[in-house]
């Protein structure tokens, strides 16, 4: 996700503005700017890249003289990585720069608006309507024009305001996205977490949802959202930076499991208005959908198992044939396809060669083609005839986990709206599966809650050689991500099987000295799934189960189980999935392996 920095002291800005985005790298971006105040003036220089371009395009800071500033490092959600669109966003009349974290979800109704009253906008992001509401309500009392500005943002918002009419000052406004203030002597600063500040100052002030201050050199004057003066207690920060870099966290993939609540809540809420679900970006119309005859998902690694979720998804609701490729298969399998299949690509990056290889190859024979995708202007967004962008912000670890949960809820809401685009959804189904989905954040932060002990168990059992995941319909599909991130991490071997194929030949693996990890929330097939249970524990297996919560039975059936918070049917997978990260986080953690960067592996293989 972005980050943003402010400074205001005796010091020159630009060069602690840009070590400060330098400490803020890691979140991931994609362009940088900075904004500084000098004699009444604005300057400002962005770069789309590589925050070195701006160090180069300035002189580490040097070309731009000024003591107050903001800037950010821009991970892209609504318009590609280009200079136009970097942060900081400047109004029409120059007065005012602003840089932003976070999505305004209303953005296109004021931009609207704004256009109509004869505001002029140069880049295709949210952000730039904070810069014209600013502008359109700024009278002489800064603190009034933001309060202004903020009643009309719907969303989630980390702000920096800078004005050139308040020489020194700099505005924080803070709703959802992190920003905490750093208190120095004779200086101080704000920034999207503290990895940017503990060089200056490890004091700092943590403001809470609505409230903003306004920092001068000497003083840092905090609000709450009506306006009124508070009063915030000082913290320490504790961590070192590579720490902080990770919230805390011990390594970015427990910190990226712990993030999925806040990620499929910026993934799912912006598509859900009104209880109907919003696809913008999605170009189909139901006459369009009508002519469809088969939908294929296609990708790789993890993304490719969230396909495989998805079309039991999809072909359940839309009674559309629909079946999930892995790319590098479909590439080269001459596969019949036609202007009335539709191709669902999927890719966390948008830059896996075999996935684009795939889409080109569709593409080529007449599909129409949707894409799934973490990263703006990404390669595979580009070449799709649409895109749904996940947002779940910069994936770190190798082993993707927030990249998968948010892909499978963008599948959901795509299924749902389909099959109620093509009347095969009626009302109180429909009205249930949305409720549901927009259910999923607070189902999944039960899901880490549930399992506190997840750890404990990965002890008993992270000296296996090798582990059986098995389930049945959308339990196998869950099986399969489980195995992978298991593998990926911690490198014992490990197999998803459909629960019924496993009496076919593969059972004759199983005895005493395996773990069967059985999957056990696709309520339907339960009772299916329970006879596998006993089948194994026959051959004298160790069974750990994963069951909804109010599945008692599954006590009396398993050695061990992990418990998944109920949701619907059909959207189980993403509460039923974490756990099953964690157990992989904690058994790669209990042998001592390179959990963010496993060996062999690649965030991204953009290579064949
Ligand atoms: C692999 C990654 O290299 O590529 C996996 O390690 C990922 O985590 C797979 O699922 C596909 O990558 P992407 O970016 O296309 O989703």
């Amino acid at each position: 996700m972005c980050g943003i920095v402010g400074f205001t002291g005796p010091q020159q800005a630009a060069p602690v503005l840009l070590e400060g985005l330098k400490r803020l790298e890691y979140r991931g971006y994609d362009s940088a700017g900075i904004a500084v105040e000098s004699g009444g003036k604005i300057r400002t220089e962005k770069c789309s890249g590589y925050l070195e371009n701006l160090v180069k395009m300035t002189d580490g800071g040097k070309a731009i003289p000024g003591n107050c500033g903001i800037g950010h490092t821009r991970w892209a959600t609504h318009g590609a990585p280009t200079v136009t669109n970097a942060h900081p966003h400047i109004s029409n009349d120059g007065h005012f720069a602003v840089v932003h974290n976070g999505i305004i979800e209303n953005y296109a109704q004021l931009r609207e608006e704004l256009t109509a009253k004869g505001f002029i906008f140069y880049s295709e992001t949210d952000t730039e309507v904070v810069v014209h509401l600013l502008d359109m309500y700024y009278t002489g009392d800064l603190k009034r024009a933001v309060m202004k500005t903020v009643a009309r943002l719907e969303g989630s918002y980390a702000l920096g305001v800078l004005c050139d009419e308040k020489p020194g000052e700099l505005i924080a406004v803070k709703n959802a996205s992190p920003l905490i203030l750093g208190v120095g002597a004779g200086e101080n600063f704000f920034a999207s977490d503290v990895t940017a500040l503990i060089g200056h100052t490890r004091t700092v002030i943590y403001l809470e949802d609505g409230e903003f201050a306004s920092l001068t050199p000497d003083k840092i004057t905090v609000y709450d959202p009506a306006g009124r003066e508070i009063s915030k207690p000082l913290s320490q920060v504790m961590w070192n930076t590579e720490a902080a870099e990770k919230g805390g966290y011990e390594h970015f993939m427990l910190k990226e499991i712990m993030e999925q609540p806040r990620a499929l809540k910026a993934t799912i809420e912006p598509r859900v208005k009104n209880g109907e679900i919003v696809l913008e970006g999605f170009q189909f119309g139901s006459d369009q959908l009508k002519e469809i005859n088969q939908i294929v998902i296609t990708a790789c690694g993890s993304a490719y198992h969230a396909g495989y979720v998805g079309r039991y998804i999809m072909e359940e609701l839309c009674r559309i044939p629909t079946r999930a490729e892995l790319a590098s298969e479909l590439r080269y399998s001459k596969p019949i396809i036609d202007e009335r299949t539709l191709l669902i690509v999927i890719s966390q990056s948008g830059e896996t060669a075999d996935t684009i290889a795939a889409l080109k190859e569709c593409k080529s024979l007449g599909a129409r083609t949707l894409a799934i995708v973490n990263v703006v202007g990404s390669t595979v967004a580009k070449l799709a005839d649409s895109v749904l962008y996940t947002w779940a912000g910069p994936e770190i670890a190798v082993a993707t986990t927030k990249g998968y949960t948010t892909q499978i809820a963008v599948l959901e809401l795509l299924a749902v709206y389909i099959a109620r685009q093509l009347g095969r959804l009626e009302d109180k189904r429909y009205k249930q599966l949305v409720r549901g989905i927009c259910a999923l954040p607070e189902r999944c932060q039960r899901a880490i809650d549930l399992n506190r002990r997840v750890e404990k168990l990965a002890g008993k059992h992270y000296k296996k050689t090798s582990l059986f995941y098995i389930g049945r319909n959308l339990d196998y599909a869950v099986a399969m991500e489980a195995s992978l991130k298991l593998k990926e991490i911690s490198y014992a071997h490990s197999e998803a099987y459909a629960a019924g194929e496993l009496k076919h030949g593969t059972i004759a693996l199983i005895d005493e000295n395996q773990l069967v990890v059985a999957l056990a929330c696709y309520n339907a097939l339960f009772d299916k799934l329970v006879s596998n249970v006993k089948e194994v524990k026959a051959r004298g297996a160790q069974v750990l189960a994963l069951a909804r919560e109010s599945q008692r039975r599954i006590f009396a059936e398993a050695d061990q189980v992990l418990l998944v918070p109920e949701t619907d049917e059909l959207l189980m997978p993403i509460p039923e999935i974490v756990p099953l990260q964690l157990f992989a986080y904690y058994v790669a953690k209990a042998k001592g392996c390179d959990i963010d960067k496993p060996k062999n592996l690649a965030k991204s293989v953009t290579v064949e």
